[in-house]
């Protein structure tokens, strides 16, 4: 049976999952590598049609395999899925402009940050349905952070306390996602840095460690790590 998404939600959530994964090494585009036997995208899709507030998913998947993940997503939940663009901005470009009337609240979320869970997914909503126009999840950095210059020789240390790791996904109020994607110059890799170049200011609510963007190898054997402890 496909599932259904909640006909009262009222958020419109993009999924970019184009990209080829090569810093994970050699293979099927990252979206569609498997992560405990089912593929990152599929474990992504899930949660957030999870989340009460989800009205409408559009997945920007890589142009050769559109048809492919219509059919892999249709038992998961009910999706639209566009063909991406070469860059991370193109692919949330052509999600965007495939969301219908109605949804005011858009979230873009990677489909590499597979084993998100739907609570973070409300919490971003909930933040813009609370008056925000531009909302990021984020985490403390934990490391000590060096400027380096020519040489790898140390220009000084950065005071981290200032610093946040940035997560998705990032929720929006359409009206102003739009008018960044349509002043959009350089592509930037994530939606709020084409915001802030509005001047719209974008504020932080905390993120998840289970959020943690798949990238590396490691990456997915940590995933794999925290689903079999129940993730
Ligand atoms: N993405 C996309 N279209 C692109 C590039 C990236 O939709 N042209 C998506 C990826 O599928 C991923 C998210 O943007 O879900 C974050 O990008 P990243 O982690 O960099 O994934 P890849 O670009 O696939 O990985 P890599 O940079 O290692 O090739
Ligand atoms: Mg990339």
């Amino acid at each position: 049976m496909t599932a259904q998404l909640n006909p009262r939600g009222h958020v419109a959530v993009l999924v970019p999952a184009a990209g080829a994964g090569v810093r994970l090494g050699p293979g099927a585009p990252k979206a569609l590598r498997p992560l405990a036997g089912e593929p990152l995208l599929v474990h992504a899709v899930r949660r957030i049609a999870a989340a009460a507030s989800v009205h409408t998913i559009v997945v920007a998947a890589p142009a050769a395999e559109v048809d492919a993940v219509r059919d892999l997503l249709t038992p998961v939940a009910p999706v639209t899925v566009v063909p991406g663009g070469a860059e991370r901005q193109a692919s949330v470009a052509a999600a965007l402009a495939a969301v219908p009337a109605g949804p005011e609240i858009i979230l873009v979320h990677d489909a590499a940050r597979a084993l998100t869970p739907p609570e973070l997914v409300e919490s971003v909503a909930a933040a813009v349905r609370s008056g925000h126009d531009a909302v990021i999840p984020v985490l403390p950095v934990v490391d000590t952070i060096k400027e380096v210059g020519p040489g790898e020789v140390v220009l000084g240390t950065v005071d981290r306390s200032a610093l946040r790791a940035v997560q998705t996904p990032q929720g929006f109020r359409r009206a102003v996602l739009t008018a960044a994607h349509e002043a959009a110059g350089d592509p930037l890799t994530d939606d709020a840095g084409l915001v802030e170049k509005q001047g719209v200011p974008v504020v932080c609510v905390p993120g998840s460690e289970h959020a943690l963007k798949v990238t590396r190898p490691f990456d997915l054997a940590l995933a794999e790590h925290l689903l079999a402890g129940g993730a």
